[in-house]
């Protein structure tokens, strides 16, 4: 009958309807719900791999990787290839499916991936595995730029991906294109950030052959006795900054108290001192990120003692910060470990011996202990930067005066 007819296909168009539309819904809830997840993430991979697995899911794919565009040598390279047991795919803008997308920034949505030639099938038969249909997508930075390229392949349930699939790419590629220029920009600021105080430290660290090496060997040592303490995170990274800059207030030492090969006077060792207080004052300068700010206060304190008879505040126990016991112990270790003018690089065993000895008075115990249980890590992260070491060759001191050559010409400059 015409009418029942009609009134059944009214139902069934409702019904496809109502799920397109319910279908529609759900895509946004979570599209929404990846952005808003996206935004809070900033640690590159991480939120690649999100983006992945929710292209994955959305679009009913079997498969998904995200590649990234490396301006400087003008390939893209799989930063994230969810499903394939495959390595790191890397590959010039321009050649392959990807690759096209990279130069172009056009959409590319093949059903039949072999048909197209510029697909390369090489991956596939390495693995076993069959690529069916593909859909690539740019993603577009601020400046118009492609960034990066989403890559799903193999619709699940259909022969290809469809232009509804294309939309929910777009919506979804345009907020991951904020949020990997916003974790980019972090990661460069972070990168900035390490290699100034690394700069700093190699400064500070160059100005006397005696100290070669010495602030990133106490940064190493300080890692690994922090870690072996149990310290994560935001409190490790607090410990290496203040381990790469806890000397930086040697800058203002002159050579001739900075460089002297014998025993410093109580005049010199006083003036020596001082780089203690001046660490800390320099470093008040940066503005360091909240989390990060008693980077300085540690930095400042590491020769203050358990015994309160340390320099420059000689402050009591209970004010000196975990931080700065870690680098004071940091700090004796390379002094015992590594040559010095006025002593040889002593062993393991005797610097752990010294080290105990001074565990109370001088060093907090719970440090000391944690050198201990951490000795298998030190004496390998010992080995690994021996090489830093000063050389014996460069320390030219010359016999009759027993000064280095640069003592000597700072003390007939009356001075540096
Ligand atoms: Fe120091
Ligand atoms: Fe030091």
């Amino acid at each position: 009958m015409p009418d029942e007819r009609r009134r059944a296909e009214r139902r069934i168009k409702a019904r496809r309807t109502s799920d397109r539309r319910a279908t529609t819904g759900a895509r946004l809830d979570v599209i929404l719900d990846v952005t808003r997840r996206l935004m809070s993430i900033t640690d590159l991979d991480a939120l690649l791999r999100d983006m992945a697995e929710a292209t994955t899911r959305l679009l009913d794919a079997d498969r998904a990787t995200i590649f990234i565009v490396d301006r400087d040598r003008n390939e893209i390279w799989s930063r994230v290839a969810l499903g394939t047991g495959s390595g790191e795919i890397r590959q010039p803008v321009g050649v392959g499916i990807a690759g096209s997308v990279a130069a172009s920034g056009e959409t590319i949505n093949i059903p039949d991936a072999y048909a197209d030639p510029r697909f390369n099938p090489e991956p596939d038969k390495k693995s076993g595995y069959h690529t069916q249909s593909l859909l690539t997508f740019p993603m577009t930075g601020q400046n118009g730029r492609v960034i990066g390229v989403f890559q799903v392949v193999n619709k699940k349930g259909s022969d290809h991906f469809s232009s509804d699939d294309e939309d929910t790419l777009a919506s979804l590629g345009a907020s991951a294109a904020v949020a990997v220029e916003n974790a980019q920009l972090v990661a460069e600021q972070r990168r900035l950030w390490e290699t100034l105080i690394e700069t700093l430290a190699v400064t500070i660290d160059a100005r006397d052959q005696q100290t070669a090496g010495h602030s990133q060997r106490v940064t190493r040592y300080a890692e690994v006795i922090g870690r072996g303490m149990g310290l994560a995170g935001i409190e490790l990274e607090k410990l290496r900054a203040a381990g790469l800059l806890h000397d930086y207030g040697k800058i203002a030492v002159r050579d001739q108290y900075l460089q002297k090969p014998g025993k410093l006077d109580d005049n010199e060792f006083a003036y020596m001192k001082a780089h203690a207080e001046k660490t800390g004052e320099f470093l008040a300068h940066i503005e360091f990120p909240h989390d990060m700010r008693e980077v300085p206060v540690i930095a400042a304190q590491h020769h203050e003692r358990m015994d309160g008879k340390g320099y420059p505040r000689g402050l009591p126990a209970e004010r000196i910060l975990l931080g700065a016991r870690i680098v004071a112990a940091a700090d004796v270790f390379d002094a015992l470990t590594a040559p010095r003018y006025y002593k040889p690089a002593y062993t393991l065993e005797k610097t752990l011996e010294l080290m105990d000895a001074m565990a109370g008075d001088h060093l907090d115990p719970a440090v000391v202990a944690a050198v201990h249980t951490s000795r298998k890590d030190l004496e390998w992260t010992l080995e690994s930067m021996k090489h830093t070491w000063p050389k014996p060759q460069d320390e030219r001191v010359t016999a009759e005066t027993g000064l280095s050559e640069r003592d000597q010409a700072a003390t007939k400059a009356g001075g540096a």
